[in-house]
């Protein structure tokens, strides 16, 4: 077949980018020059990034950024971002800079528990797989005990071991569902590595029981779950209703507005996923920055939004004793030792910035970052419309895209303070003012 290769990741950098160019390239010459100007000239630097993937030719960069004045539960934080949207960091340093001044943002850690799960086909009778399971459940657990010894003598660990009887879900299926404490990890590796453990003693002495014949049960798969209801923060921001009221915008109006948009958030899915999506700008600008899972924490999240059997908004409104009140609920698994958190150069740093956080405090602040973000966009959304300031932090991409030197750029950006920005009178502009 055309284009296949075998050995591909044996060859070396040079040779992948050769091939790539003969086989995929308009223009190899273009292709090297750009591959070779986002290599890092710092050779130490680009070998910590080639070695963290399989096949690495580049680097491909994102803006890493900071939103400064945050004060979360009475310290101040500047909060790195991670991210390429032009408005992300903006509203959030603008949000920020509002609460600072109306009590900050409070938070709580509701529980911290991790899911993994050893997924069986069993066809034999379910009580003869309890009490197999009941009679092993020691030896299941002591099997992992050299995996769990750190952990353990941290305070972490296995907190909860049952089988499950999934039957009516599906035909022969059973599960082992098991709990974790684990820490500061994210603890994905930890998870995996005490679920395989704990399958392969159970193989081993199910194959070694005489009391399955003929129905042995088989571990189909064992693996961590990124559904962690149970690993839960809470963030929130409040302050007597006149405080809202700026400039030109009403505090009561403002806030009945407020809470009407968050009321449609909670009964329509697709008004639900964009409140989400804006409130996830600002949640992955900091797990990526801190150099966290962002699949794992967006597939998490969005499952958590919709376990009541609707997909709804992840914050909430009210109003009560003339007070207002609004807060974000989410499940975060996130880690501040292991993983990425001593190999990336930046994602150490977002956590000395951070202060070198634990799990826990990683948790707040990246909730904080969410219900901020969500904030400045509802705010907006109810008052100015999101454009404006939107096409105001894009406007230098525009320009970019229509190749505008510097001068053209300082220039529109001092002509756009007072207009609206679009394309096409951005272009227009510009044309003006090359004329
Ligand atoms: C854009 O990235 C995010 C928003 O659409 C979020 C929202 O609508 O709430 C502005």
């Amino acid at each position: 077949m055309k284009n296949v290769i075998s050995g591909f990741s044996k060859l070396t950098k040079e040779q992948k980018i050769e091939w790539l160019c003969t086989h995929y390239s308009n223009n190899p010459e273009e292709t090297i020059a750009l591959l070779n100007r986002y290599n890092n000239s710092d050779a130490e630097v680009q070998k910590i990034h080639d070695e963290f993937i399989e096949n690495t030719l580049s680097n491909y960069y994102m803006p890493f950024a900071v939103a400064p004045n945050f004060l979360i539960d009475q310290e101040v934080y500047a909060i790195p971002m991670a991210i390429e949207e032009s408005s992300v960091v903006a509203a959030a340093a603008k949000a920020a800079k509002f609460w600072l001044n109306r009590g900050g943002f409070k938070t709580e850690v509701i529980q911290t528990e991790k899911v993994g799960q050893i997924h069986l086909n069993y066809s034999g009778d379910p009580l003869i797989l309890m009490d197999f399971f009941e009679t092993h459940r020691k030896d299941l657990l002591n099997s992992t005990s050299e995996i769990t010894k750190n952990m353990r003598a941290r305070g972490g660990g296995i907190l909860e071991m049952k089988l499950v009887d999934k039957t009516a879900q599906l035909k022969d299926y059973f599960q082992i569902h098991m709990c974790f404490e684990t820490l500061d990890a994210m603890g994905a590796n930890f998870i995996n590595s005490c679920l395989e453990q704990v399958a392969k003693t159970f193989e081993t002495l199910a194959e070694q029981s005489t009391q399955f014949e003929p129905h042995k049960p088989k571990v189909i798969m064992s693996i961590l779950s990124n559904y962690v209801p149970n690993c839960l923060v809470k963030a929130e921001v409040s302050c007597p209703i006149e405080e809202l009221t700026e400039n030109d915008i009403d505090g009561q109006e403002f806030a009945e507005n407020f809470l009407t948009a968050l009321q449609i958030a909670h009964a329509e899915p697709y008004r639900a996923v964009t409140h989400n999506k804006g409130i996830m700008n600002g949640i992955d600008a900091v797990v990526i920055a801190t150099g966290n899972d962002f699949r794992a924490v967006e597939a998490g999240v969005h499952a958590y939004a919709a376990r009541k059997g609707a997909y709804q908004s992840l914050t909430h409104a009210k109003v009560e004793e003339g007070n207002f009140h609004f807060w974000i609920e989410l499940p975060l698994a996130l880690g501040t030792v292991g993983g990425l958190t001593k190999l990336h150069p930046l994602v150490r740093l977002a956590l000395e910035i951070l202060r070198n956080p634990s799990a826990k405090d990683l948790m707040k602040i990246t909730a904080v970052a969410g219900l901020a973000q969500n904030f400045a966009a509802v705010k907006s959304l109810v008052t100015t419309g999101i454009q404006k300031g939107h096409m105001k932090m894009h406007l230098l991409n525009i320009l970019n895209g229509f190749g505008a030197t510097t001068e053209e750029k300082n220039k529109l950006v001092a002509h756009f303070k007072n207009e609206t920005v679009s394309n096409a009178a951005v272009q227009k502009a510009l044309e003006e003012l090359r004329k």
